[in-house]
């Protein structure tokens, strides 16, 4: 008890200052840690928008930009590539304007006007509710964080791994010679590795044209006609009337589609070579491919705009 008595100033002078110290050292550390954890707490907050947004990447945009972001030619520029994110808001003469990442939101978010002589496609839609797309805003931030998180592996990539394909209406800089495909190169199709997040068994047909990215490549509203034959694979539009353009089917349509889905090289439709997935027998049941047959063959199929997680939302 005596001994922890301290009787002199001086000595009541050293310890107050040696306590004090002390104090402002531990505050100092708490400080240090509580910043790291909420650095950490950050981090996990990204982290999970990144995660939500590989989700919704996977089921939303996969189908036309490539499960990796590396494009789809003739359906949606790749956005996993060097060249996206060191040129190409030099492209849109944006640089020094605009982050790429505002770029990137803003066209997700209010998608691209459809042109006249596009080279891809489809259009890419709004998606944003606040233009009336599917998705809401926390969910358009997450798959933005999701494009914007593969910059690290595209600065990595050598000129020829670059997936990056020219749009078509933008004046090649002269850098472009040096980058991944070229204007004029032939191409090897990509092959598409999309899963769906229904459980395979009873998908509705419009879910599963979607979902497995047939839609990338073929338009449901188009018709098929000499002059309107479809881009990356045949238009749709018209066909119903399968038989009247397509002898090989006349006999018996449903039985050629269902070939066409399971065994896209039994027969090749002419003046395309062989984009078409072989997979898809082992990835929809066969009910599934006979129900997603009647509903092509149907002239007044409808097609119901869903969620993220497959789920119908307009009804
Ligand atoms: C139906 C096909 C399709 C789907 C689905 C799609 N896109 Fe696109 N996207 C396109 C096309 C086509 C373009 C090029 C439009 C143009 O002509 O400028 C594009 C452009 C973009 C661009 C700009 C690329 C550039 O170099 O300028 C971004 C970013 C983008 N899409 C992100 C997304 C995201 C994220 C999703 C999912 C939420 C998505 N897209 C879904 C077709 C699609
Ligand atoms: C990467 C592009 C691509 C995807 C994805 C794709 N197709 Fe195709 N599809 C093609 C091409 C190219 C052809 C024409 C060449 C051929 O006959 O294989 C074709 C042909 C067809 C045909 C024959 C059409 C005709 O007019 O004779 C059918 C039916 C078809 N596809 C259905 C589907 C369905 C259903 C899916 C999704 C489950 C799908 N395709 C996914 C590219 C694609």
């Amino acid at each position: 008890m005596r001994s922890l008595y301290v009787r002199s100033f001086g000595s009541k002078l050293i310890w107050g200052l040696v306590s004090s110290f002390v104090i402002v050292v531990c505050v100092g550390l708490t400080a240090q840690t509580e910043d790291t954890r909420m650095e950490v707490q950050t981090k996990n907050w990204e982290g999970r928008g990144i995660e939500n947004g590989a989700v919704l990447f996977a089921n939303n945009c996969a189908t036309c930009h490539g499960q990796q972001g590396q494009g789809l030619q003739g359906v949606a520029p790749a956005l996993n590539s060097r060249y996206f994110f060191t040129r190409r808001l030099g492209d849109v003469g944006q640089d020094g304007v605009m982050t790429l990442s505002n770029y990137v939101y803003l066209t997700v978010a209010a998608g691209r006007p459809s042109k006249d002589n596009s080279q891809w496609a489809n259009r890419m839609v709004p998606w944003s509710s606040q233009f009336g797309g599917p998705l809401r805003g926390d969910q358009v931030v997450d798959v933005v964080a999701y494009v914007m998180n593969f910059e690290e592996t595209a600065l990595q990539q050598t000129a020829s791994e670059d997936p990056f394909q020219p749009f078509l209406d933008v004046s090649k800089p002269p850098e472009f010679q040096n980058i991944g495909i070229s204007a004029d190169a032939e191409w090897t199709p990509v092959q598409l590795a999309v899963t769906s997040v229904l459980p395979m068994g009873d998908r509705d047909p419009d879910y599963l044209f979607g979902a497995l990215a047939c839609s990338g490549c073929h338009d449901l509203n188009e018709p098929q006609a000499p002059s309107s034959m479809g881009e990356s694979g045949p238009n749709f539009g018209t066909i119903h009337e399968l038989g009247t353009y397509r002898p090989e089917a006349a006999a018996d349509p449903a039985a050629y589609l269902k070939e066409s889905i399971m065994s896209p090289d039994a027969f090749r439709v002419e003046g395309y070579d062989d984009a078409m997935p072989d997979d898809f027998a082992s990835r929809m049941t066969e009910e599934e491919i006979d129900r997603l047959v009647q509903w092509l063959l149907d002239p007044n199929r409808v097609t119901h705009t869903r969620d993220a997680g497959g789920n119908i939302i307009d009804e």
